[in-house]
């Protein structure tokens, strides 16, 4: 007869190290405003946004992944890694995943699986709740989840100025050093047409009104469940961090949820509770998989001392699913962020005028064989795209 072997106990799971990295490029909306013949508040206000990252020639969801995932294996981790899951819809292939080339550019292990998920922006909540259950199963191993995207939308439509790109890495580990995930959550899915991309376009198609009625209809759903499945009561929750198509969405996401709780807070008291969330956000535009995340990166990096703080995480993917959790922040988190980098990275970035803009937006991505050598990775250091040919993507770090 076997033997089972149960697991020796583990006490929590959650994130180990978190990272982002973004392009080295940006289109001030002040410039698309001007342009398109807008009122500049609109886009200060109305949608919250005031800068656009914008992908050069050589950066894509591999490069960015890469990058921001190279900061989350050092510490003798990276030997650890048993599992990458890469969550992304922007795939640059209907077959291989993104993360079979980030695990050769970060060299991680031989026996190391690698999976690709989709469904829109939500999926790499199921990438991290995925990681966390099979690190409860194996707690010495580490899985790594990386979510990365590149924000598309057609040029000249109210959807361009949330256009945007990033990539969010975090490391799941058993004992983790900045976050513990609670395995309490609440799901909601519908099928509905808000968002798509079909397989014949580079840019989503998108139903805008529409979508922000799904966000929260799917909000209120997602925190019905979270609280019938146990959840934390909303006067447990600390801070509050949603998915971030553009800032605004969350501010008054974050007021209907208040409202829907009757939580008998001010506005100032409402607001008060994301606005650190909200920071990177602002400045990076629409990051897809990564948004979710890029707001809780925010939140560690600008908040004060939230040690022992609850987390709400409200994930949404048009389509549509949504998942409401939380997770709490363990003692001495502040000596493992990465802020520092962060706050770098986003001060070097190169300003576009609106004409570079559209040539980075327009840049081919040859169809039929051709070779395209990719000539702005000669200036850049770290991962790069080089080329492209024979239909095959060339990666390497410089
Ligand atoms: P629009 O046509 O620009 O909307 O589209 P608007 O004219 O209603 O203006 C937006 C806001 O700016 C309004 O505020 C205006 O009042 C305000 P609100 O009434 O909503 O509070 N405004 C001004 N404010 C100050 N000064 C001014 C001024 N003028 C106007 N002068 C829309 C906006 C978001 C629909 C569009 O940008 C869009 O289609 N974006 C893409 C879709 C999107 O982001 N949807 C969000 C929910 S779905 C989601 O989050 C999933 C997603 O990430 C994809 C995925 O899951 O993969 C998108």
């Amino acid at each position: 007869m076997t033997q089972l072997q149960t697991n020796p106990q583990i006490n929590t799971v959650g994130i180990d190290q978190i990272s982002f990295a973004t392009s080295k490029s940006y289109l001030d909306l002040a410039v698309l405003a001007e342009r398109n013949g807008i009122d500049v508040a609109k886009y200060h206000y109305g949608l919250g946004q005031e800068l656009m990252a914008v992908p050069a020639h050589h950066e894509d969801i591999v490069t960015l992944a890469t990058d921001a995932a190279s900061r989350v294996i050092g510490e003798g981790k990276r030997n650890k890694i048993s599992t990458l899951i890469f969550a992304t819809e922007t795939g640059i292939d209907q077959s291989k995943a993104a993360g079979v080339y980030v695990h050769r550019l970060l060299g991680l292990r031989e026996d190391c699986r690698v999976v690709e998920m989709k469904q829109a922006c939500y999926s790499a909540t199921a990438a991290l709740q995925m990681a966390c259950a099979l690190v409860a199963r194996h707690p010495k191993e580490a899985v790594l989840v990386i979510a990365s995207d590149v924000a598309r939308y057609e040029l000249d439509t109210p959807a361009e100025a949330t256009q945007g790109c990033g990539a969010v890495a975090m490391l799941i580990t058993a004992e983790p050093r900045i976050a513990v995930v609670h395995p309490e959550v609440g799901n909601y899915t519908e099928d509905v047409m808000d968002f798509w991309r079909p397989n014949h376009s580079k840019t989503a198609l998108v139903d805008g009104k529409f979508s922000t009625e799904m966000y929260m209809k799917a909000l209120v759903n997602a925190w019905n469940y979270y609280q019938k499945n146990a959840g934390m009561a909303f006067s447990e929750l600390d801070h509050f961090c949603y998915h971030l198509p553009f800032s605004r969405m969350g501010v008054k996401a974050h007021r209907k949820l208040c409202e829907h709780v009757q939580s008998g807070l001010s506005r100032e008291q409402s607001d008060a509770q994301l606005a650190a969330s909200l920071e990177y956000n602002r400045v990076i535009g629409n990051s897809y998989t990564a948004s979710l995340y890029l707001s809780f990166a925010s939140l560690l990096d600008h908040g004060k001392d939230l040690a022992g703080d609850n987390v709400a995480m409200l994930s949404y993917g048009s389509g549509c699913v949504a998942e409401f959790f939380a997770a709490t922040i363990v003692d001495g988190y502040q000596q493992h962020l990465h802020s520092d980098i962060h706050e770098r990275s986003l001060l070097e970035r190169v300003a576009l005028s609106y004409e570079e803009y559209v040539e980075y937006w327009n840049y081919p991505d040859p169809v039929d064989g051709e070779e395209v050598v990719i000539e702005s990775h000669r200036h850049h250091k770290g991962p790069v795209l080089r080329s492209i040919r024979d239909h095959k993507r060339e990666y390497a770090i410089n």
